[in-house]
């Protein structure tokens, strides 16, 4: 029998924050007080009447498959909640339930590219993008971005690295791992930029609802020529319910919904009924507090970080993460991340897990941990580095 994968395999990396979790478990195990900051997902449990409406999903027997492309009522309540949030008229057969946001992003991979296509993206930048287009055969074209680019893709570096085999570009705002996000201006330039080459926008709001000084725009206010990513993972507390979507412009849909038939037949049918609930009045509440949880947070460990020489230039609007330099400290942000998960257990992810550009120089702290624990988080910082 052959031992050998496909090619595509070598190509796609393992996090390497998997080593600082697995590390963080044995000190665990051995009694030791570990403080996770490493994590990119809501710390909170879901919403009560989110789990409600998947209880009461779970005893109606709701267990069959779904639509490919959701159930009808929760593509109309994410309209409405893009003429509630951005007063935009999205139709709901513009919106496709999904996977998480994974599964819109594996949608949209399929349906863009071709062997030997190429998308822009940032470095730093979440990971798993250039591996979705890698799995079809094409590559992520990594752009170096840095603090005097906010980490952000602007229309201008875009336009300098665009090459022949280039089909568009993918930008996430807020972004991970940097919390920063594109202004409408700037989301205008890079859809100009785009229609100039005839290419396509990709744009992953997953991190929409978790800005803390104004509202990100979505580009959905600006064209319907783009695609939008969102998901229920992260403002709406719905990591393991496995529930995102996208918008698509309407002649791209019969397409989608032909491979989303194909690679998943549905997204969970319970997630989709317990996500009706997400945008409940009382939900919301429930969400708009956690929001103002996170907000303390980063205005609690931004200026102590700060304070203690890392560099951050830039207060981020969004997201839960602080993506902060390391220069005064170290060069090589896997060992010092590892360091201080031994000597002082706090554990975080090191700048290589996002991409190479400036990679040993930074280490990314999700806020994903309580006001008391970042207060701790602080004391040992000072132990560790004063
Ligand atoms: C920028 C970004 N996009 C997409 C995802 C995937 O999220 P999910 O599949 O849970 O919706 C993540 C997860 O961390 C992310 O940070």
């Amino acid at each position: 029998m052959s031992t050998l994968f496909a090619d595509r395999i070598k190509d796609i990396e393992p996090f390497r924050v998997v080593e600082i979790l697995d590390r963080a478990k044995q000190l665990q195990a051995q009694g030791r007080d570990i403080i996770h900051l490493e994590v990119g997902e809501p710390d909170f449990e879901t919403a009560d009447p989110i789990i409600k409406a998947g209880l009461a999903s779970l005893a109606r027997g709701e267990t069959h498959y779904s639509q490919a492309a959701g159930i009808p009522p929760l593509r109309q309540a994410i309209s409405d909640y893009y003429q509630q949030q951005h007063s935009v008229d999205i139709a709901p057969e513009r919106i496709m339930v999904t996977s998480g946001a994974s599964g819109a992003l594996l949608l949209i991979a399929a349906l863009l590219i071709n062997p030997g296509d190429g998308m822009l993206m940032t470095d730093p930048g979440y990971p798993c993008n250039r591996h979705f287009l890698r799995l079809v055969e094409g590559e992520g074209q990594l752009v170096p971005v840095g603090p005097e680019d906010r980490f952000q893709l602007s229309a201008s570096k875009a336009g300098q690295h665009w090459q022949d085999n280039t089909i568009g570009i993918m930008v996430a705002s807020p972004a991970n791992p940097t919390g920063e996000i594109l202004t409408r201006e700037q989301l205008n330039d890079l859809f100009q930029l785009c229609q100039k080459k005839q290419g396509h926008l990709v744009v992953d709001e997953i991190y929409h609802g978790l800005c803390y000084d104004e509202a990100a725009p979505s580009i959905l206010e600006i064209t319907d020529q783009a695609f939008v990513i969102n998901s229920f993972s992260k403002y709406f507390g719905m990591t393991g319910w496995r529930l995102g979507w996208l918008v698509a412009p309407e002649h791209a849909i019969p397409d989608l919904e032909k491979l989303a038939q194909n690679l998943f037949i549905s997204s969970t049918t319970i997630s989709q009924h317990a996500a009706l609930a997400a945008f409940e009045p009382e939900t919301s509440i429930i969400l708009d507090q956690r929001r103002g949880e996170f907000a303390k947070r980063r205005d609690l460990l931004l200026p102590a970080l700060q304070k203690l020489g890392f560099d951050i230039p830039h207060k981020p609007a969004g997201a839960f993460y602080l993506y902060a330099g390391i220069q005064k400290f170290s060069n090589n942000s896997s060992e010092f991340c590892l360091k201080l998960l031994e000597e002082h257990g706090i554990a975080i992810t090191p700048g290589t897990d996002f991409g190479r550009y400036l990679a040993e120089e930074h280490v990314r702290f999700a806020y994903t941990a309580s006001l008391e624990r970042l207060e701790e988080t602080v004391k040992r910082l000072e132990l560790a580095l004063g």
